[in-house]
């Protein structure tokens, strides 16, 4: 299976799909943000890479043409978002669609969009967390694969909990990709998420902070 990974910056999710040595190929990475640091992420492991400014296109439409031109010509199975700060134009999205994945630093669908972690201690909520799901065109929006949870402590910050919530995106965004390798997991005719297990029956899987 080939993988394409969108990036914007550090890369650090990168990092941990590389470090889980999946049983793929990680073909290419692809950056809107020539100066992201992930960037070098991947060159270090030997990865190609690219980098496309959104910065020199007329229109948000004229770039997703040009990065579909570009992610194309790596025949990727599978596109995956690794902290890319874009909204996607419903072209890209359809033209992904079932083989487009990202992660968000929030439990969906709490909290799209942006500063989810201080938006989630503004509100006062107990458990946060991240989420891996397929993208559709709405935005940080679209069928759930994994979740992980992190309670919010009472002498938390912004940048504790993006932290700790952090080190949890490193460990379901993997496990999320490897069960998609492994043909695992089945879009529902309800638009949900099945995981099948071995025998192909289904089983629920749900991570919390060790
Ligand atoms: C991660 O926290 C990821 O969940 C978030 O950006 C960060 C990227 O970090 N993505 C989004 O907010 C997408 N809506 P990284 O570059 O170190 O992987």
């Amino acid at each position: 299976m080939r993988i394409v990974v969108l990036i914007s910056g550090r890369g650090s999710n990168l990092q941990a799909i590389l470090a889980a040595q999946l049983p793929a190929q990680i073909v290419a990475v692809i950056s809107n943000k020539p100066d992201a640091t992930g960037l070098q992420v991947a060159q270090a492991a030997g990865i190609a890479t690219q980098a496309l400014a959104h910065t020199t296109f007329a229109s948000r439409a004229e770039f997703d043409k040009a990065m579909i031109q570009i992610i194309d010509g790596y025949q990727p199975d599978l596109v995956v978002l690794a902290g890319y700060m874009r909204i996607l134009t419903d072209e890209f999205v359809n033209h992904y669609q079932g083989r487009l994945l990202n992660i968000h630093p929030s439990l969906l669908p709490s909290y799209a969009g942006l500063n989810t972690h201080q938006r989630a201690l503004d509100d006062g909520v107990k458990v946060h967390g991240c989420t891996v799901h397929f993208v559709t065109p709405t935005l940080d929006h679209g069928p759930i694969i994994i979740q992980a949870a992190v309670p919010v402590l009472n002498n938390d910050n912004a940048d504790s909990l993006s932290e700790r919530v952090l080190c949890m995106e490193h460990q379901i965004y993997p496990t999320a990709i490897h069960w998609f390798i492994g043909g695992r997991i089945q879009l529902a005719a309800d638009g949900k998420v099945n995981l099948l297990n071995n025998n192909g029956s289904e089983q629920t899987v749900f991570y919390t902070e060790p």
